[in-house]
């Protein structure tokens, strides 16, 4: 089964057509990175998934589903979001930031929704004296990770990560990468991952979607890609490959 699908989407803002023709499936499972220049429009097809844009045409299914008939609440709870830059809620803290969903999945459980606050704080190396605090007695970097633990916290199918690791430094940056591969090989989730840095997509990518203007270039397993670019846009990409 697929994940999700899109078929034939077509997005216009005004009379600026940004994606034309787009179609794209995605096996259950599978951890897709998705590079391309800026502006081609990886965060609008991110953003169609769960429903925060609505195609000007054709249709995304996810888990079988037509998006456009959804229920919109539900299906959000159901799928993991994490964007570069803080959307945490200010007047909450780390812990409530991350226990939101849980909380509203399990109400009654309060013992299992802290086990997982705990856990997945663990995960993402937050320490736990950051418990109480507040986002903006926070750094950029300890944000986004609160923001990572609290997508994951939903246990949810189907994680969207938008440029999910650009405010951390190198270090660790590389031990959320080795995190959200073990995540993935572990639980069997399917990962749609937008980034900017070749390497990550390389490294992660079960596949790797390149884009360039509203169009898939390529879309096929690391290797194949390092071994047959489609074209000099690709190519050009790899060259700054480690
Ligand atoms: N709400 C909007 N109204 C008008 N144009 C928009 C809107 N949102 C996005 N766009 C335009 O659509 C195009 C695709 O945007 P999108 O955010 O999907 O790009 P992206 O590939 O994620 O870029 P980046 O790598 O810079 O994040 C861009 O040209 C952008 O300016
Ligand atoms: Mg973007």
């Amino acid at each position: 089964m697929n994940a999700i699908e899109y078929k034939n989407i077509r997005m216009a803002y005004g009379d600026r057509v940004i994606i034309e023709d787009f179609s794209l499936a995605i096996p259950q499972g599978e951890f897709i990175t998705i590079i391309g220049s800026s502006g081609c429009g990886k965060t609008t097809l991110l953003k169609m998934v769960n429903g925060l844009v609505e195609p000007t045409g054709g249709e995304v299914y996810v888990g079988g589903e037509n998006v456009s008939r959804a229920d919109i609440t539900k299906l959000r709870r159901s799928i993991g979001y994490a964007i570069q830059g803080s959307v945490l809620f200010p007047h909450m803290t780390v812990e409530k930031n991350i226990a939101y969903v849980p909380n509203l999945l399990n109400k009654r459980d309060k013992q299992r929704t802290a086990e997982a606050v705990r856990k997945w704080m663990g995960i993402v190396r937050l320490d736990d004296s950051l418990r109480k605090r507040y986002p903006d007695q926070l750094s950029g970097g300890q944000q986004q990770r609160v923001g990572i633990a609290r997508s994951l916290a939903a246990s949810p199918d189907l994680l969207l990560m938008d440029e999910p690791f650009g405010a951390v430094d190198e270090i660790t940056r590389a031990s959320l990468q080795d995190e959200i591969a073990r995540i993935h090989r572990e639980t069997g989730i399917t990962i749609l991952f937008v980034t900017h840095d070749i390497n990550e997509a390389l490294r992660l990518g079960t596949r790797m979607l390149v884009m360039d203007r509203g169009a898939a270039l390529q879309y096929d397993t690391p290797e194949a890609i390092r071994k047959q670019p489609a074209n000099q846009f690709v190519q050009a990409l790899l060259r700054r490959a480690l």
